[in-house]
């Protein structure tokens, strides 16, 4: 069964088929376990079909299996929403230790969270910290509230237009977003599989990819608490622009580059 699996992915132009294949055979294999009471759709092989054919089509592997991997994490993501890139592993960590200085009274907010992945380490590694999300995507909150877990608060948020003025004052301690980055003209560098499973406003940011960033910049000022931090993740070569705004918005600005030598968190106090 493995070796056929495995012949029709790579046929199908999938790069790392084997793996691809063990994935998918697991997955059929859970949601056969899972199934409510046995049916015909719960037999292993007619699930494997429907998964393998979900990917031949297109569709991203961690959509149509329904995790991806993040950190030491395994993070529910449903069809449409943007999938967690390995690369934001540096806004986590960036995040766990604002939190860890900001002490225990902190509350943190992870804005344009889609699945909540920075939301998600946090709340594994500072416990008893009040955790926060923020998207205008209701599928992707979802996951995010799933992910995250029963300390989860949720809002349906434009930029952070919607938060509720009972967080006031005080606000957060620490603020951090992924928000969506990539310049409109760069659509042609994306993979096929962002482009078709993955919503537009999850991914670009406008002519040069800050239009959000500047709103979250500009957002942060009444929802930050005093000695606050916020953390952004945007390209290397976006930094010196989004740290201008900054600046004209009152903070110091700082960067740590990944060691991708691209990806780059804005540090901002
Ligand atoms: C690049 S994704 C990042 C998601 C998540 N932080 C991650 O790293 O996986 C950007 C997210 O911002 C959300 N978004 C886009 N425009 C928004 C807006 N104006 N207000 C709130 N959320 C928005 C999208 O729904 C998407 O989930």
């Amino acid at each position: 069964m493995i070796s056929t699996l495995i012949d029709r992915l790579r046929g199908a132009g999938c790069v790392f088929a084997e793996d691809e294949a063990r994935i998918l055979l697991d997955a059929a294999h859970e949601q056969a376990a899972h199934a409510s009471r046995p049916s015909p759709s719960s037999d292993v092989t007619d699930l494997l079909d429907a998964l393998v054919a979900r990917r031949i089509g297109g569709e991203p592997l961690e959509q149509v299996v329904g995790w991806v991997q993040f950190c030491d994490l395994r993070l529910h993501v449903a069809p449409g929403v943007f999938i967690p890139r390995q690369r934001t592993v540096l806004l986590a960590e960036r995040s766990i230790r604002a939190m860890e200085e900001a002490g225990p009274s902190a509350r943190f907010l992870e804005a344009f969270c889609g699945v909540g992945p920075v939301a998600t380490a946090v709340a594994r590694s500072v416990p008893g910290a009040e955790i926060h999300l923020g998207d205008h995507d209701e599928t992707a909150l979802a996951c995010a509230r799933k992910n995250v877990g029963p300390r989860a608060h949720s809002h349906q948020l434009a930029c952070l237009t919607g938060l509720p003025q009972a967080l006031l004052p005080g606000g957060f301690g620490v603020i951090s977003a992924v928000p969506p980055y990539v310049p409109d003209a760069a659509a042609e560098f994306l993979p096929r599989e962002a482009i078709d499973h993955e919503a537009p406003t999850a991914l670009f940011g406008g002519v040069d990819g800050l239009d959000m960033v500047r709103g979250l910049i500009r957002d942060s000022r009444e929802w930050l608490a005093p000695g606050g931090t916020v953390l952004i993740e945007l390209g290397r070569e976006q930094r010196h622009a989004a740290a201008e705004c900054a600046r004209t918005w009152g903070y110091n600005a700082s960067s740590t580059l990944g060691d991708d030598e691209q990806t780059t968190v804005l540090e901002l106090r």
